[in-house]
Order: structure tokens, then C-alpha cells, then sequence
């Protein structure tokens, strides 16, 4: 080595040296900022109704991680809610709780409208809260037939009406159907009909918003591991359904979250007045 290489290498290696503790410490700050930094704002906002539990809670945290600021929506579980926002915010994210019966008109009017003054606009709905009671056909009562029509047809008529008014140029909105509209099984008439109802209302929907770039789309998911699937089913009944799915498995609410959030992102606009099925195979 030329006196002249070893000069200019000591000088490299000297200052390679000195920068040495500064490169530790961005590093060590590079990996505290991605820890603490949260999700990346994509300046969206996105409305889900019953998300205070279930696929609802999956679906507005993993939203809020693609960088949704999101509203979360509960009935009575103010404290789930609460904790779904928590989280979120934890997390780095933006949301806000908003107990509305999503049966009730003026209700679901409200919860937009405290959705926009805290986001100033609403460019996904997912129209997720429903409730699910069995019985057959001759036993079922009047009470738990008319909270289904009121919660998962009328309520969601409501949510997708007033998504249809209010939701920005490229939205999405999408409706919870259920594969039971293919499955059929006993006991489920009445609540597989209300389920239905979601892909007539998506379908139409994504018609009727011709030329403003919103898609509108139902998910119909299979059996998914929540107590409005599991409460009141015995061990064998559980068992029996996660027999005939090829997975052999329960769906997990992450796994319809997912399906939503790709459906919200940018590579999906061309998927509209379509129903997903998304059940393991179990139709
Ligand atoms: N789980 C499954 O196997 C399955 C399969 C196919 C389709 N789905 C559909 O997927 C959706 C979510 O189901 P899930 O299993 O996650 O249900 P879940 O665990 O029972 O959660 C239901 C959510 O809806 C909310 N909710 C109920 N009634 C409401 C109302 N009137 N107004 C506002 N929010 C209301 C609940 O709020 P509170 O906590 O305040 O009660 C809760 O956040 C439903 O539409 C369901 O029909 C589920």
C-alpha cells in the first residue's frame, strides 16, 4: 500500500469511527420511531357499524392499521368500544367510539355526522352490526324475528342509505351477508333472509352510485369464531360445522378483516356489485 492509500484508509477508518456512536443512535432511534409511530395516515376515514366485538372490532383495527382514522360502533357494550379505540390509538391510529342503534333512522344519521365533524368526511362504510336468533320456522317468536328484520335489514338500509349520501368520490361501502344464504340449514330461515337482503342492497346500490367511483360490495362469510355464532350451540353443533369446512377450522374474525381491508384498498375499485364468499369452502 502507497503512503498516500494508507493515509486516505486511516482517514476513512477514523471517520468511520467517529460516526460510529451517531449511526448507533439513528439506528436505535429508526427502530423507536417504528415502534412508536403507529399506522401510516392515508387521510381516509372509515365508518363500522358494530364494531365494538366480533368481525366489526377486526375489521376497525385492521383498517386503522392501512391507516383508516376510524369510527367504532357499539349498541350496548360501551366499554368494548371504548377499548377498540383504545387500542387503536395505542397503536398510533385515529378513532372515535359512537354508541348508535343502527335500527333507528335519526340514530344512524348522528353516528355520520359525529363521524365527519371528527374526521371532516367518510369514504368507507361498512355496514357490519346484526344480531342472529334460531329457531325453526314454527317456534319462532315474534320478538326475535322482528329484531333481525330491525337490526340486519331495516338497520343496515339505513347505514348504506345514508352511506350512499354521504361517502366521498372513491369510497367503498360494503354490507355483511352470510353464507348461510347458500348453506341453508334449518333453523337459519329467518336470518339467512336478512342476510340476503345485503347483496340485493349491494348490488343495487353499486348501480345506483353509477359515476361517483364508489364500490359497493357484500362479504358473505362461512362460520367465523364469535359468540353470535358460537352462544347456544353445544360443543358437537360447532364441531359439526367446522367438519364440513375444508380448512377444518372456524373462521377467525381476522379473517374476514382482511378480506375487507384488501376490498378498501386501492387495488380493489374494479371489485363492485359482487357477493364474496369468504368461508373456508365451506360452500
Ligand atoms: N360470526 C359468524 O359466523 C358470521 C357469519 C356470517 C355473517 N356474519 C355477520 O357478520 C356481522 C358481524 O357478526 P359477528 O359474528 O362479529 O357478531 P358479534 O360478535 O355478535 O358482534 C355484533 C356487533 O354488532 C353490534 N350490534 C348489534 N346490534 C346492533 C345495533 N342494533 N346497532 C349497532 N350495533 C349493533 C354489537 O354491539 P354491542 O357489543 O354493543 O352489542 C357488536 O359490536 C353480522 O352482520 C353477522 O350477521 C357473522
Amino acid at each position: 500500500m502507497s503512503d498516500s492509500e494508507s493515509d486516505s484508509r486511516r482517514r476513512f477508518l477514523a471517520g468511520a469511527a467517529a460516526l460510529a456512536p451517531v449511526m448507533a443512535v439513528a439506528g436505535v432511534a429508526a427502530v423507536a420511531c417504528a415502534q412508536t409511530q403507529g399506522p401510516r395516515a392515508n387521510g381516509k376515514v372509515a365508518l363500522v357499524t358494530g364494531s365494538s366485538r366480533g368481525i366489526g372490532a377486526a375489521t376497525a383495527k385492521r383498517l386503522a392499521r392501512d391507516g383508516f382514522a376510524v369510527a367504532v360502533n357499539c349498541v350496548k357494550n360501551r366499554e368494548l368500544a371504548s377499548a377498540v379505540v383504545d387500542e387503536i390509538k395505542a397503536a398510533g391510529g385515529r378513532a372515535i367510539w359512537v354508541q348508535a342503534d343502527v335500527s333507528e333512522a335519526d340514530a344512524v344519521r348522528r353516528l355520520f355526522d359525529e363521524t365527519e365533524r371528527a374526521f371532516g368526511g367518510i369514504d368507507v362504510v361498512v355496514s357490519n352490526a346484526g344480531v342472529m336468533r334460531l329457531a325453526p320456522f314454527h317456534a319462532m317468536s315474534d320478538s326475535d324475528f322482528a329484531r333481525m328484520l330491525d337490526v340486519n335489514q331495516k338497520g343496515s338500509f339505513f347505514v348504506l342509505r345514508e352511506g350512499a349520501r354521504r361517502v366521498r368520490s372513491g369510497g367503498r361501502i360494503i354490507a355483511l351477508s352470510s353464507s348461510i344464504t347458500q348453506l341453508r340449514t334449518g333453523t337459519y330461515g329467518a336470518y339467512a333472509a336478512t342476510k340476503s337482503a345485503q347483496e340485493i342492497f349491494a348490488n343495487v346500490l353499486a348501480r345506483e352510485l353509477e359515476g361517483r367511483q364508489i364500490s359497493v360490495n357484500a362479504i358473505a362469510p362461512g362460520v367465523v369464531n364469535t359468540t353470535l355464532f358460537t352462544d347456544g350451540k353445544t360443543a358437537e353443533q360447532i364441531a359439526s360445522f367446522v367438519q364440513r369446512t375444508p380448512h377444518k377450522r372456524l373462521g377467525e374474525p381476522s379473517d374476514i378483516a382482511n378480506v375487507i381491508s384488501a376490498l378498501c384498498g386501492d387495488d380493489c375499485g374494479w371489485v363492485n356489485g359482487q357477493t364474496i364468499f369468504v368461508n373456508g369452502g365451506i360452500v
